[in-house]
């Protein structure tokens, strides 16, 4: 155990932190879902956290938008918003490294068939370029942000030992500048939906309550796809966390530009 990781965590959860510390350690519980695209030639299961559906979901995605994932390797929430887009409006899939990409780029080839792909474009700027080039373009943006994952990094001993509130500290200021080109980026009442796999307050309710200081943004609530029981509320958005459902970590807030 890492002393600096459990003071850090036992703190903010408390009495909950010892069932939470033990559920981080199972295996996450993925599960096998139907491909929407599934013909023949093509794979038809892809395996994913639920959890991470329901993000995708959230961003509430109609015929005809124009949808931007920031960063969207390995690719789960892409194939979604694919799905939801339905071969209509554009997809811009976009991830920073280059390995990644190509690993995202198999999974739409896996997935979906040349023809039923027109509309997804697959890039690889930094992130934080959208705001600056493309500004008050998407209807939609999906801010799935790099986090600290602690049920990743838990089983990696010589990071886990290394940890220190430092590190979230720092990924907090790179998440906080992905948001905001996001928001940037994001057309005046579009909807953006900021999302981490991690359990640190730092890189999540804080960044939102940043964003909300510094920017015209709205707070949505109680989303329609917020109906299951293992959601919770927290201060700005929505966290689904292991010991309840053995699905996520996950948080998500979801936000309207003003
Ligand atoms: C949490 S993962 C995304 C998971 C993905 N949305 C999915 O559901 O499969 C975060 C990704 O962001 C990428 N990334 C990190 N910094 C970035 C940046 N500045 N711009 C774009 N992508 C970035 C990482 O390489 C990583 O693949």
């Amino acid at each position: 155990m890492n002393e600096r990781f459990e003071n850090f965590f036992s703190e903010i959860y408390q009495d909950r932190w010892p069932g939470l510390w033990q559920a981080l350690k199972l295996p996450v519980k993925h599960e096998m879902r139907r491909s929407l695209f599934f013909t023949e030639g093509l794979s038809e299961f892809y395996k994913m956290d639920p959890a991470s559906i329901i993000v995708a979901r959230s961003l509430n995605i109609q015929k005809d938008n124009f949808v931007l994932d920031m960063c969207a390797a390995p690719g789960g929430k892409s194939l979604i918003l694919a799905e939801d887009l339905n071969q209509t409006g554009q997809l811009i899939s976009n991830e920073i490294s280059k390995d990644r990409r190509d690993r995202l780029m198999r999974v739409f080839q896996d997935y979906i068939s040349k023809d039923q792909r027109q509309n997804i474009y697959v890039k690889g700027l930094d992130g934080n370029q959208y705001g600056l080039q493309m500004p008050d373009t998407f209807d939609r943006v999906l801010c799935d942000v790099p986090c600290s994952g602690e049920r990743h990094l838990i089983e990696n001993h010589s990071e886990f030992k290394a940890w220190t509130e430092k590190r979230s500290r720092n990924l907090a200021i790179r998440q906080y500048s992905l948001l905001s080109s996001a928001w940037l980026a994001c057309k005046p009442g579009g909807r953006i939906v900021y999302s981490t796999c991690s359990i640190s307050p730092l890189e999540n309710d804080e960044i939102i309550k940043k964003l909300k200081k510094r920017r015209e943004v709205e707070i949505l609530r109680e989303v329609d796809v917020v109906k299951n029981s293992f959601i919770e509320l927290t201060e700005c958005g929505y966290q689904i966390l292991p010991d309840t459902c053995n699905f996520g970590p996950m948080y998500f807030a979801v936000m309207l530009k003003v």
